[in-house]
C-alpha cells in the first residue's frame, strides 16, 4: 500500500511530549515562546501515521476490551518477529534466550549502568551525543568520560588514540556507542565498528550499543549492526521498535545479550519487566508486516533532508550542515554567522517561533551554536519552519 506522509495530523491534545508540553519546556529553559504558531521540531519521534498493520493489531487489542497483566514470554510470535527483522535485513542471527524486553532503551542504558559498574567508575560517551547518555551517568553517579568526535565539515569521525588511552584506565568499565549517531548522522562503518569493539574488549570495557536508529538510514547507506560484524562478546545491544515504526509511546525495546552470565546479570537488576498487550500486538505486526512502510518511510525522510540541504545551500549558506547517513535528524552548525548562541536562540525561537534542541544539550562545551533539528514530520511543515528562520538572517 501506498502511504501519503504529506497528510496533516493534528497531535495538539494527544498528550505529545512534542505537541503539547510547551509551558513546561519553557520552564525548563528549552523553549522561549509557545503558542498556537509554534512548529516544533525538536524531540525525536514522528509526525507520520503508524503503519496500517500495526493500527490494525492495536484495534484488535482495543476491540477485545481487557487489558490484563501480559507476558511475551508466552508468545513465540513475538521472539520470531525480533529474530526474523534482524536476520532478513541485516543477517544478524539472534537466538530467542538471547533477547530481553526492557520499557524503554534509556532505562536499558540505567540497567546496564547498575549492573556492571560502581559508583564513581568512568562510563565513555562521544560527544556531542544523544543527552540522556550524560543524564544516565550523572544519574547513577558515575563518571562522565568523553572520547570527543571529530569533526571536519560537519563530517564526525572517532579519536581512537584517545578512546585506547581512555579504555586503558581501569577506573572506566563501561562506553555507551551511538550506533547510528545520534546527533551528528554517522552510521558507522564495519571498520570502524570492529575497532571500537577491539578497544573495549582489550582492555575490558563493557560495550554497550544503542541501535535505535539503525533502521533509519539513506539510501545509498548500509547499517551494519555492532554484533553482526563484531564477534567480540561480551556486549550489550538496545534495540527498539520506538523509532522505526513511530512507536515511542508504548516503550518497547529488547536488549541483545549473548553472554548467559551478563545476560542473567541484567535481567536480575531490571527485575519483572513486561511490555503491555498493545506493545506486543503492534512489534509483530510492525517486525513482521511492515517492510514496505519503512521503505517509504525512509524515501520520504531522504526527500525532507535533501529539501532542507538545498534550502541551506540557497538561503542560509553560512549554516554548514552535512548530509546524515543515517535518523531523520540534521546537526546544523550556526557558528558561520557570527553571532552569540542567546542570539540564534533568540531568532529561531522567539521571532521564527520554530522550536528547536540546542546544541548544548548534546554537548555544553563545544557544541554552542549548533542547533539540532528532526525531520520526521510532513515536508509542508518543515518547508515554512525554514521560510520562517531563513527570515530572522
Ligand atoms: C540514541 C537514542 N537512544 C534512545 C532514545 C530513547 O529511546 P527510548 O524511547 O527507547 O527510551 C533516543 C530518543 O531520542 C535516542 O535518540
Amino acid at each position: 500500500m501506498k502511504y501519503d506522509f504529506d497528510e496533516v495530523i493534528d497531535r495538539r491534545g494527544t498528550y505529545s511530549i512534542k505537541w503539547d508540553s510547551g509551558e513546561q519546556l519553557i520552564r525548563k529553559g528549552l523553549a522561549v515562546r509557545v503558542d498556537d504558531d509554534t512548529i516544533p521540531l525538536f524531540t525525536a519521534d514522528m509526525d507520520l501515521a503508524c503503519p496500517q498493520p500495526v493500527l490494525e493489531a492495536l484495534r484488535r487489542v482495543v476491540d477485545h476490551r481487557i487489558f490484563g497483566y501480559s507476558d511475551c514470554t508466552v508468545v513465540p510470535e513475538y521472539y520470531e518477529a525480533v529474530i526474523s527483522w534482524f536476520h532478513r535485513r541485516y543477517g544478524w542471527q539472534i537466538e530467542k534466550d538471547e533477547i530481553l524486553y526492557v520499557n524503554g532503551t534509556v532505562e536499558a542504558l540505567q540497567i546496564a549502568v547498575e549492573a556492571f559498574t560502581q559508583e564513581g567508575d568512568g562510563i565513555i560517551i562521544q560527544r556531542p551525543v544523544y543527552g540522556p547518555f550524560s543524564g544516565t551517568i550523572d544519574n547513577t553517579h558515575r563518571k562522565l568520560i568523553n572520547n570527543q568526535l571529530l569533526e571536519h565539515e560537519g563530517y564526525y569521525t572517532i579519536n581512537y588514540e584517545d578512546l585506547e588511552q581512555k579504555a586503558r584506565d581501569p577506573q572506566n568499565k563501561m562506553m555507551f556507542l551511538c550506533s547510528p549517531h545520534n546527533p551528528v548522522g554517522r552510521v558507522w562503518t564495519p571498520e570502524e565498528l570492529r575497532k571500537i569493539a577491539g578497544i573495549c574488549r582489550k582492555n575490558d570495557v563493557l560495550l554497550v550499543v544503542d541501535e535505535i536508529h539503525g533502521d533509519i538510514i539513506r539510501k545509498d547507506v548500509r547499517f551494519y549492526p555492532m554484533a553482526a560484524v563484531a564477534d567480540t562478546d561480551p556486549m550489550i545491544i538496545c534495540t527498539a521498535v520506538n523509532k522505526t515504526f513511530n512507536l515511542a509511546g508504548l516503550q518497547c525495546s529488547n536488549i541483545i545479550i549473548k553472554d548467559p552470565e551478563l545476560r542473567e546479570t541484567f535481567r536480575a537488576h531490571a527485575g519483572y519487566r513486561a511490555p503491555t498487550p498493545f506493545a506486543i500486538a503492534a512489534l509483530i505486526a510492525a517486525y513482521q508486516e511492515c517492510d514496505d512502510w519503512v521503505g517509504q518511510m525512509n524515501d520520504y525522510i531522504d526527500g525532507n533532508i535533501q529539501w532542507v540541504l538545498d534550502f541551506l545551500k540557497e538561503r542560509m549558506p553560512k549554516v554548514k550542515c552535512a548530509r546524515p547517513e543515517g535518523t531523520y535528524i540534521l546537526w546544523m552548525d550556526f557558528r558561520g554567522y557570527g553571532l552569540p548562541a542567546e542570539e540564534i536562540r533568540d531568532r529561531i525561537y522567539n521571532r521564527a517561533n520554530v522550536i528547536l534542541e540546542a546544541g548544548s544539550v548534546f554537548d555544553p562545551e563545544y557544541a554552542e551554536g549548533y542547533e539540532r533539528v528532526c525531520l520526521g514530520t510532513r515536508r509542508s511543515l518543515i518547508q515554512e519552519a525554514f521560510e520562517r528562520i531563513a527570515r530572522q538572517f
